[in-house]
C-alpha cells in the first residue's frame, strides 16, 4: 500500500480523529558476515527496498490496538489489543507479539508512552529471513515513540528490540538485524563490529545490483512453543561450547571473535568435530567479512563475490545452516552471467539468497534464476533487486 492507501485504510478501520503519524521500516540483507553477531564478530548488511509500513494515532485510555492489512493463512491477522496499565506479555494472535514486545521493552525502559490505534501493511514476505520482525519491533517502536513525543537513538532502541524478539518471539538473536533495520543508510551497507556496536557505513557505488531471490522454504529459527530448542539456539550453543574450551587456555576470551583459525585448528582432535566446524565456520567468517568490506572499497567486486562464494560453502559445510534449494539458488547463480558473487543471507534453514550482480546483467539474472528454480521446484521464486536503503523513519 502507498502511505495514502494505507492512511484511508486506518480511517476505515478506526475512524476520523486526529492526523496520523506514519512510520516506514525496511527489511534487510546481509552482504556477508553470517552468524558471527553473537558471537561478537562482524556483519556487514544493508537495508532494502521492501518494508512494513506503519500508521499510528495517540489514544488517551493507555490501550494498544493494533491490526493488520495482511492475511494469515488465508485468514484476515486479527486485531491486538492491550493496555499499557497491565503488565504486557505474549499472546495470541502471535504476530501481535512483536507489537507487544517492542512497546513492553521501552515500558520497562521508563519510557512514558501513549497508547495508540495502529495499522500495520507490509511487502515483506513473512518468513522470508528478511527481517520482517526485526522492521515490525523497530517500526512499532519508533511510532510510539513519535506518538509519545519521545526521542531515543538507533542503538538503544535496536537493543530493546532485540530483548523484544528473545523474550516475546522465543528467538535468542543476535543485534544485526534490529541494528540494521533502525539505521541504514541509503546507498550503504553498514559494517558493525558487535562487540563495540560501532557501525561504519560504506559505500555501496554502481557497479554491483543486489538481488535477493526467496528459496520459498519457510524459514524459522526460534524454538517451538512448548520450549522446544530450535536450530538456531544449538548453533548458539555450539559456540559457546567452543568458547568455554578455548578459555580454559586463555581467561581472556569471551567469544569466538577472540580466537585464531590457526587456534581452532590446533584444536581439532581435542574438540567434538560439530563444534569444531561451528568455530571453523565463524572465525573463517568474520575474516571474510572484514576482508569483503576492504575488497569493496577498492571497487575489487571479483574478489569481493569470491569471498560470498566461501560464505556459503561455509555455511552449508560448517555451520549447516542451508537447505538443498538454497544451495541450489547459488549453484545457479554461480554459472550465469554476469555474477560477482551469491550467498545465502540471513539465519538459513530456508530464506533468501543475495547476489552481487553487475547492472547490466541483472535483468537477465533475474529471470534465468526464476525459471531455473521454477524447472526444478516447480514453483516461482519472490525475487527482486533493491537498492540500499535508509532505516526505519516517521514519514509523515
Ligand atoms: C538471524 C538473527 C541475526 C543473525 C543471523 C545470522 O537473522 O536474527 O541476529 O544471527 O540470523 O547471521
Amino acid at each position: 500500500m502507498t502511505p495514502q492507501e494505507l492512511t484511508a485504510a486506518f480511517l476505515d478501520a478506526y475512524g476520523p480523529g486526529r492526523p496520523l503519524t506514519l512510520v516506514k521500516s525496511p527489511g534487510r540483507v546481509n552482504l556477508i558476515g553470517e552468524h558471527t553477531d553473537y558471537n561478537d564478530g562482524f556483519v556487514f548488511p544493508m537495508a532494502i527496498g521492501p518494508h512494513i509500513l506503519l500508521a499510528g494515532r495517540a489514544r488517551t485510555d493507555g490501550k494498544i490496538v493494533a491490526r493488520s492489512t495482511l492475511k494469515i493463512d488465508g485468514k484476515p491477522a486479527g486485531a491486538v489489543e492491550f493496555s499499557l496499565n497491565e503488565p504486557i506479555t505474549t499472546g495470541s494472535p502471535s504476530w501481535g507479539n512483536y507489537v507487544r514486545g517492542a512497546v513492553a521493552m521501552l515500558k520497562r525502559k521508563g519510557v512514558p508512552l501513549v497508547g495508540m490505534d495502529v495499522l500495520i501493511d507490509s511487502n515483506l514476505p513473512s518468513g522470508g529471513g528478511l527481517s520482517s520482525s526485526a522492521a515490525m519491533e523497530v517500526g512499532v517502536g519508533r511510532l510510539i515513540l513519535a506518538l509519545s513525543g519521545e526521542s531515543m537513538d538507533n542503538l538503544p532502541l535496536a537493543l530493546l528490540c532485540q530483548t523484544a524478539e528473545h523474550e516475546f518471539a522465543n528467538t535468542p538473536c543476535g543485534i544485526m538485524d534490529q541494528m540494521i533495520v533502525a539505521s541504514g543508510v541509503a546507498g550503504h551497507a553498514m559494517l558493525l563490529d558487535c562487540r563495540t556496536k560501532e557501525p561504519t557505513f560504506a559505500p555501496l557505488g554502481n557497479d554491483a545490483t543486489v538481488v535477493v531471490v526467496n528459496s520459498m522454504v519457510e524459514h524459522k529459527l526460534g524454538g517451538d512453543d512448548h520450549g522446544g530448542v530450535g536450530e538456531y539456539e544449538k548453533r548458539r550453543k555450539s559456540c559457546e561450547a567452543g568458547v568455554a574450551y578455548f578459555q580454559k587456555q586463555n581467561p581472556a576470551i569471551t567469544h569466538l571473535r577472540d580466537v585464531t583459525l590457526e587456534q581452532v585448528n590446533a584444536a581439532k582432535a581435542d574438540l567434538d568435530d560439530v563444534i569444531f566446524r561451528r568455530c571453523r565456520h565463524v572465525v573463517t567468517e568474520i575474516d571474510r567479512c572484514l576482508k569483503f568490506a576492504e575488497l569493496l572499497k577498492a571497487g575489487d567486486l571479483t574478489n569481493a563475490g569470491r569471498l560470498m562464494y566461501a560464505s556459503h560453502a561455509s555455511l552449508r559445510d560448517d555451520y549447516e545452516v542451508s537447505v538443498e534449494e538454497l544451495d541450489f539458488l547459488v549453484d545457479t547463480a554461480s554459472k550465469l552471467d554476469g555474477v560477482y558473487g551469491s550467498r545465502m543471507t540471513g539465519g538459513g534453514f530456508g530464506g533468501c539468497t543475495v547476489s552481487l550482480v553487475k547492472p547490466a546483467a541483472a535483468e537477465k539474472f533475474l529471470a534465468d534464476i526464476a525459471a531455473a528454480f521454477q524447472a526444478k521446484y516447480g514453483k516461482d521464486p519472490v525475487r527482486f533487486a533493491t537498492p540500499a536503503t535508509d532505516g526505519t523513519a516517521v514519514i509523515g
